[in-house]
């Protein structure tokens, strides 16, 4: 069984799948369903995931797409609640004692939070409760669960238990980025007429090892070490430290359980003999917006609106930035003094730590940053360790309302501002 959302990952990760055998009835797909027919999409109705690649979109079943792809409807699936659900196809994951379960997660994150295409994100505290409670229903033998996102090992990092029967790996460790890769400018790059990047490089890493594999004889181990290579290696200068969370012991399970394996794979014996393509280059994945924006504005012909729309574009996200993180750093300032702030807000727990103690706190401090500051957005996110340090110190509301207040004069308006696309609305 299978979750996940957004891009050319999803569509690849189903047909992973689907050639694995796996019923449709058995897969549910999350997806905002916004590339296919993009007018940006300059293949209309076919998407890669790789240069070479093949279509991924065709057959996708779309079980929640646009706005119902959301936070409860994604945890009324996991936990089987049909009358939970609202929209979508209403398929839930209605699991057995016996089953196994795969999910596999692609979006944008920041320390303890996920990214989804609509309001609010997701915090890990809340997933986790998801999964303990699902744990105790008894209605799954085990669960794999494969994150991509920036900060992913900080969605597990000191919260998931071992004794849930759950396996998990994350493209990145708890402080650091995720990378998109198949990226224009890169090498080997998206074809020509592309101005975005095809994948992300934890995800396409797996899928490209689960494509050609026998997966009756790989380990869920074997795929670990293999995309924990491709993902972070000398060769590369760039990359994030792919990780493993829960109950480790699972990983000597052969991947066939949670993802099939293709008949076609059959004889492929050695798992080590490294055949995939190489990836020598990739896109900080919080950066992929911009970088799209700036090849539209640099392909586009001079004077056209295209390249007037895509310029303002890139200069709207780039004073976004700038305004949510001088705000941050700003708030830090008055809330610590001028030469503490920066350090507590920047101070990383020792591994093994969650990001914060208390995650209602958390909750509260992003509400009063954004009221005054406007959305933090999915760019925005990357400043979550900061508010959580806020409450680590045990700041009150009413001083980080105060303080966001004066750090923030004006409240931005249209799409930054809090009440158009608040991240904790
Ligand atoms: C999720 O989506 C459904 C259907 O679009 C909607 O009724 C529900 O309010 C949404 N929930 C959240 C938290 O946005
Ligand atoms: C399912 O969701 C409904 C509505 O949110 C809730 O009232 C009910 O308690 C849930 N059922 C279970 C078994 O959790
Ligand atoms: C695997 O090898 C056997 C024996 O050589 C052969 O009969 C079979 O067709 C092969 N299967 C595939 C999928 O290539
Ligand atoms: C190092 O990473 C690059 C890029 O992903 C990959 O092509 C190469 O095979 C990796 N090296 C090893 C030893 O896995």
């Amino acid at each position: 069984m299978i979750l996940c959302f957004t891009l050319a990952d999803v569509c690849h990760a189903y047909q992973v799948l689907k050639k694995g055998g796996l019923k449709d009835e058995n897969i549910i797909v999350f997806m905002y369903d916004d590339i296919a027919f993009n007018e940006e999409n300059p293949r209309p109705g076919v998407i890669i995931n790789n240069p070479h690649g093949e279509d991924v979109y065709a057959g996708v079943p779309k079980d929640y797409t646009g706005n119902d792809v959301n936070v409860s409807n994604f945890f009324a699936v996991l936990l089987g609640n049909r009358t939970a659900i609202t929209g979508g196809s209403g398929k839930v994951l209605d699991s057995c004692p016996n089953d196994h379960i795969f999910v596999y997660y692609s979006d944008h994150g920041g320390p303890g939070v996920l990214g989804m295409p609509t309001n609010p994100y997701l915090y890990a505290n809340d997933l986790i409760d998801v999964l303990k409670k699902k744990h105790a229903s008894g209605t799954y033998k085990s669960w794999v669960f494969y994150l991509e996102a920036c900060e992913s090992g900080s969605i597990f990092e000191g919260l998931l238990p071992k004794d849930l029967n759950i396996y998990a790996t994350t493209a990145a460790n708890a402080v650091e980025s995720s990378w998109g890769t198949y990226c224009p400018g890169e090498f080997p790059s998206p074809p020509q007429e592309y101005e975005t990047c095809l994948g992300d490089l934890y995800s396409v890493a797996w899928m490209e090892d689960s494509d050609v594999h026998n997966l009756q004889t790989e380990t869920l181990k074997q795929q670990y070490e293999l995309v924990k290579m491709r993902t972070m290696n000398e060769s590369m200068v760039f990359g994030s430290h792919v990780m493993q969370y829960g109950d480790i012991e699972l990983n000597n399970e052969n991947l066939f359980m949670y993802m099939g394996s293709n008949p076609a794979n059959d004889n492929f014996t050695s798992t080590y003999d490294n055949s995939l393509p190489s990836v020598s280059r990739a896109v900080n994945q919080r950066d992929a917006d911009l970088i799209h924006f700036w090849h539209k504005f640099r392909k586009s012909p001079e004077g056209s609106p295209r390249k007037f729309e895509a310029q303002k574009k890139f200069f709207d996200v780039m004073a976004h930035r700038t305004h949510i993180d001088h705000s941050v750093e700003l708030m830090g300032k008055l809330l610590f003094g001028y030469e503490n702030g920066p350090e507590v807000l920047n101070a990383v727990r020792p591994a093994g730590k969650p990001l914060v103690e208390d995650w209602d706190c958390l909750k509260i401090m992003v509400r009063a940053f954004e009221t005054h500051c406007g959305s933090l957005s999915q760019y925005g996110m990357k400043h979550m360790r900061s508010i959580a340090n806020i409450c680590n110190a045990g700041v009150e509301k009413e001083q980080m309302a105060e303080a966001s207040a004066q750090a923030c004069t004006r409240i931005p308006s249209g799409s930054w501002s809090s009440t158009f696309s608040g991240f904790s609305a």
